[in-house]
């Protein structure tokens, strides 16, 4: 698959948006006006890129729905980290059939990154005929191209997934929020972790413009968004790549620099290239949320080699503890995978020694997944699956218990919370965001959403703070 990156010229994007014009005047025409319907799988970076082909439709004259049969055009962008969210979208997408027998003229397009593994874009050709499009996440850029030419010529289109990974600017956004908002700041992963598709279905780093990520940030703060995460698949090797280097912690201050009441998160990083440098400039600058996504994996450090993390348990203990020293509540986060090929009980339990130790406030937690074409894949893996699945419920059940505990330590405390919307939860109104973002459900009146308050925890579970207003 493709080892370089191509920098879209500005005309062509201009090229894309005056195509966007011409099937807006085409749409205009229609009886109604034609409803999208995007479904998005998988990460902030997808929720990302959805937003951008959102925006493309919108200046295509589409509005948007949720609903599949009130739609013309159903876009699904899909993920391929794990096998269980590659069968979800083939389920999902199998079902369209019917959508498309009882109203032929709706256009079906796939893209995302099990678009970009060449087995499952043929599969889909073959054995999904009711799919018109289907395009990786390097071809995002042209997707304006690829409605113009359906809507002209009616015939399936299967973009080459082996195109040059691309970073192109001037895309228009409609964003699903109007308290949060996504920035890519960079696209792809050079790490190769070896259970990964990632750095296949992404492509190598390729870092934005600073200029242009500060100016989209303050644009979001001039227009009332008050939580700003930066997104990369590693977001500490940023600027690696610039022609005048700039590294992720300078571009953390000069967000925070920008004036304005807002926080500014960030993800994910990755342990290696965590530096003392960033924890600093985090407890230094006051926007920067106090928390950390620092995914470990595993806590093994023959199994962390295998995985080609490139660093040990103990690196990964110094830099939570050069952290915690920094910034004592800061709230942590973690990736684990659990059942990695030779894994054995006895190594799988250093994992857990690492959750006791760093004490995490909460963890995303996966069994592993064999993905085609990483190295892990043909991998030995002669556990048994009940074995792997009674190990990753003792991990559960430990980190559950660590959750509570220190949820319940909010209990009395007042924090300053970012109220970020309405709680669909009965005898609550609001869902709020503690600085390190742990969810908090609280009782108010009033139009509060986008709101900095200080809230006052009164209970707490493993999920989350219940609260009041002060
Ligand atoms: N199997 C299980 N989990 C995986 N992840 C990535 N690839 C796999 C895989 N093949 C997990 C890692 C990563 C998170 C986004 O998904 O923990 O950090
Ligand atoms: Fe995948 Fe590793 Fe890159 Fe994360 S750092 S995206 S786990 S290869």
């Amino acid at each position: 698959m493709e080892k370089t990156t191509r920098t879209i010229a500005p005309a062509e994007v201009e090229r894309q948006l005056a195509l966007c014009d011409q099937i807006a005047e085409l749409t205009a025409q229609w009886p109604e006006q034609p409803l999208a319907c995007v479904h998005t799988y998988g990460c902030q970076q997808n929720e990302a890129d959805s937003e951008q082909l959102r925006g493309y439709l919108a200046r295509m004259g589409y509005g948007f729905t949720d609903d599949p049969e009130k739609a013309r055009l159903i876009l699904i962008n899909t993920c391929a980290i794990r096998e269980h969210a590659e069968q979800r979208v083939l389920g999902n997408v199998g079902q369209l059939i019917h959508v498309k027998r009882r109203n032929p003229d709706v256009l079906i397009c796939l893209c995302g990154c099990m678009m970009q593994e060449p087995q499952v874009a043929q599969k889909i050709k073959e054995s999904y005929r009711h799919v018109d499009l289907v395009f990786g996440t390097h071809a995002l850029w042209r997707f304006p191209e690829m409605v113009k030419s359906l809507l002209t010529h009616r015939s399936r289109i299967f973009q080459s997934p082996d195109e040059a990974g691309s970073i192109a600017e001037g895309i228009p956004v409609v964003r699903q929020d109007k308290v949060k908002a996504w920035v890519s700041i960079m696209y792809g992963c050079n790490n190769f972790c070896s259970y990964c598709i990632v750095p296949y279905t992404r492509g190598r780093e390729r870092s934005r413009q600073p200029q242009l990520i500060l100016d989209e940030v303050r644009q979001l703060v001039a227009e009332g968004y008050k939580d700003i995460t930066l997104l990369g698949q590693n977001v500490n090797s940023y600027g690696k790549d610039l022609a005048e280097p700039m590294d992720f912690s300078d571009l953390l201050r000069a967000c925070n620099d920008i004036p304005g009441e807002f926080l500014i998160r960030f993800m994910t990083s990755h342990p290696k290239d965590a530096t003392q440098k960033l924890f600093e400039t985090m407890a230094s600058c006051a926007k920067v949320a106090p928390m950390l996504h620092l995914p470990f994996q595993a806590g093994n450090d023959r199994v962390l080699k295998v995985m080609n993390r490139r660093h040990t348990r103990e690196q990964y203990l110094e830099k939570i503890r050069a952290l915690k020293a920094l910034i004592p509540d800061v709230v942590l986060t973690s990736d684990i995978i659990v059942g990695f090929p030779g894994e054995t009980t006895e190594e799988f339990e250093d994992t857990l020694k690492v959750l006791e130790e760093v004490r995490f406030d909460a963890l995303f937690t996966f069994i592993f997944s064999p993905r085609a074409g990483t190295p892990a894949a043909s991998m030995d893996d002669p556990m048994p699956r009940e074995q792997k699945l009674a190990n990753f419920n003792r991990l559960v059940e430990l980190q559950d218990k660590i959750s509570e505990e220190k949820h319940a330590a909010y209990i009395g405390k007042t924090v300053r919370c970012l109220i970020d919307g309405v709680s669909d939860e009965p005898g609550f109104d609001f869902t709020a965001r503690t600085p390190g973002n742990r969810l908090v459900r609280l009782t108010g009146q009033g139009d509060l959403v986008g709101q900095f308050c200080d809230v006052t925890i009164t209970a707490a579970n493993k999920w989350s703070l219940f609260g009041q207003l002060v």
